[in-house]
This record gives structure tokens, sequence and C-alpha cells, in this order.
């Protein structure tokens, strides 16, 4: 009884130094929570102060699970009638073993594919924090809401892919942030505003898809700075002006193979039956003499 009572004050010992680690890593109470609910060593038995592994509690606390909470958050923001998030426990030390999340080999998502998974419901900032990802993968839900100006922190990301869905508001100047980005794909859902000029700093840009939306406005001339460009789909907009000699170019000084900017207000058009070309297809360029 007396030894028990001695484990206890150990284990209170130690509890006010994790905690104070805790915050110097910035866990918050709800991951303290989890661990102790989990090892529960601590408190489980009389000899409580041997059982404690100090190694495996320190990795538990400082590897905080951060992207799971946020993944947990987008979770519980989402309706999901078909249950394919049902294996996105919290409860687990990470979200590496939950179906459509992949990780590399330190434990950070790196892919969250859920495409055609009857979603519904807004996207979150928070998904902006998953630091490592370079694919997010949406396509084909109901997702609604406006695309967060945070997704323009995902610097590693690589796709981006919300078509199909019913996200409505502007694009995000921030997206022109995110410089390993090969493929931006946002058509078919009801994005207003104009094209972020922004977008023309994504100069590793191999496809960007925006059309069928109701995008308005001028096509950007940097769109011209984007040389990897291959695919450039601005069609069935309300897009107004001419396609500028910048993005013509590419074309021809550029990887561009397909430029359609149909079905829009340009000037010189009336809608598709207009006279005027809307749609270059170009068969790839001969790479040698
Ligand atoms: C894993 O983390 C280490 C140390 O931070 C880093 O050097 C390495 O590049 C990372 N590996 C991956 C696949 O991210
Ligand atoms: C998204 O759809 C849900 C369900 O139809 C609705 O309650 C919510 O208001 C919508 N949100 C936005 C921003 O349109
Ligand atoms: C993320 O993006 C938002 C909006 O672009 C910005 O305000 C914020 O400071 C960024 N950083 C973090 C860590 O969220
Ligand atoms: C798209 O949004 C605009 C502006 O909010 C609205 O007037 C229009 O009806 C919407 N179109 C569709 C197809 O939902
Ligand atoms: C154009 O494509 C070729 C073949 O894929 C590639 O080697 C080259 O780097 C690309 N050029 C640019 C500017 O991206």
């Amino acid at each position: 009884m007396g030894s028990q009572f001695a484990g206890a004050k150990i284990s209170v010992v130690l509890l006010t130094g994790l905690v104070a680690l805790a915050t110097l890593v910035n866990c918050n109470t709800e991951e303290l929570l989890r661990f102790f609910s989990n090892g529960g060593s601590f408190f489980s038995s009389s000899s409580s102060s041997s059982s404690v592994h100090w190694p495996s509690a320190v990795a538990t606390l400082v590897s905080c699970n951060t992207e799971g909470d946020i993944l947990y958050a987008q979770r519980q923001a989402w309706k999901d009638p078909f249950n394919v998030l049902q294996s996105w426990d919290p409860t687990l030390v990470n979200p590496c073993t939950w179906f459509h999340v992949t990780c590399n080999n330190n434990n950070s998502v790196v892919r969250v594919d859920l495409g055609l998974a009857g979603l519904s419901g807004p996207l979150i900032p928070q998904l902006g924090g998953l630091s490592y990802l370079q694919y997010l993968e949406l396509y084909g839900n109901e997702l609604n809401g406006s695309i967060p100006a945070a997704l323009g922190n995902l610097s590693s990301l690589v796709s981006l892919d919300l078509q199909g869905n019913l996200l409505t508001g502007v694009i995000p100047d921030s997206l022109g942030a995110i410089s390993n980005l090969r493929n931006l794909r946002l058509y078919g859902n009801n994005l207003t505003g104009t094209i972020p000029q922004s977008l023309g700093s994504l100069t590793s840009l191999v496809k960007l898809e925006l059309q069928k939306n109701s995008l308005s406005g001028t096509i950007p001339a940097s769109l011209g700075n984007i040389k990897t460009l291959e695919l450039l789909r601005l069609n069935k907009n309300s897009l107004t002006g001419t396609v500028p000699m910048e993005v013509l170019s590419l074309v021809l000084v550029g990887n561009l193979t397909e430029l359609n900017v149909a079905g829009n207000n340009l000037d010189g058009t009336v809608g598709s039956t207009g006279w005027r070309v809307t749609t270059i297809i170009q068969d790839n360029l001969k790479t040698s003499g």
C-alpha cells in the first residue's frame, strides 16, 4: 500500500515533467490524454515507476500526431455516407495506417487519395499544415464552400486535384506559392473571380485545368512564364479580352500541346458558335531536326 503511494508520487513528478516537455514541443492536451490512456503504465500497477519506458514515452510525445489531428478534424467536417473514412482512428499513434492516406519513411503524410468517395462538406484551412503532402486528390466528390487560402502553404504539393466538386468562391492567390506543383485541376466547380496572376509563378506546372467554372476577367499574361505547361484548359468560363501573346507563344517556345479557350466571352468570338479559333490542339513537336 505504501509502495503504491510512492509509485503514484513518482508518476506525478514524471507527469509534471512530461507536461513541461509537451509544452516545449507544442503538443496539445488531447495528445497527452491519449498518451496516458494508451500507455496507462503510469497509474496501472503498483510497480508503476519500473514500467515507465522513458525513450518511448518521449518519442510518443515528441512526434505528436498533428497530421492525424488535422485529417481527423477534416473527417469530422465531412459527411461520409459510404464510410470510406471509417479507418481514420484518432487514437492511433499516426495516420499512416489509415485507408486513403500514404506516409513517407518518416511517417509524414505525403498523399491523401479520396477521389470519387461520395464526400460532402468543406475543405478545412488546417489542411495547409500537412507540410509534406505531395498529392491531394479529392476529385469527383460533393465538396462545397471555398478553397482555403491556407492550401498555399502546402509547399511539397505536386498535384492538387479538386475537379468535379461544388466549390465556390475564388482561386486563392496563395496557390501561386506552391512551387513544386505540376498538376492543378480545379475544373468543373463553380469558381468565380479572376484567374490569379500569381499562378504564373508556378514554373513547374504541366497541367492547368480551370475549365467549366464561372471565372471572369482576362487571361493573365503571366501564364506565359510557365514554359513547362503542356495543357492549358480555360474553356467554358466567362473570360474576356484576348489570349495574351505570351500565352500563345508557349505553343512555339514551350511544351504546350493543348490550349483550349472555347466557350468564353473572348473578343471577336460569340461563344460556342464563334468563328474565331478558340482551341489549338497541336501534336508533340519534334525534339530534333
Ligand atoms: C526524414 O527526416 C530526416 C531528418 O529530418 C530527413 O533528413 C529525411 O530527408 C526525411 N526523409 C523523408 C523521406 O522525408
Ligand atoms: C455545403 O453543403 C451543406 C449541405 O448541403 C450546406 O449545409 C452548407 O451550407 C454548404 N456550405 C456552403 C459554404 O455552401
Ligand atoms: C498559411 O496560409 C495562410 C493564408 O495564406 C497564412 O495566413 C498563414 O500564415 C500560413 N501559415 C500557416 C502556418 O498557417
Ligand atoms: C455559380 O455561381 C454564380 C455566382 O455565385 C451563380 O450565379 C451561378 O448560378 C452558379 N452556377 C451554378 C451552375 O451553380
Ligand atoms: C519540354 O518537354 C521535354 C520532354 O518532356 C523536357 O525534356 C523539357 O524539359 C520540357 N521543357 C520545359 C521548358 O519544361
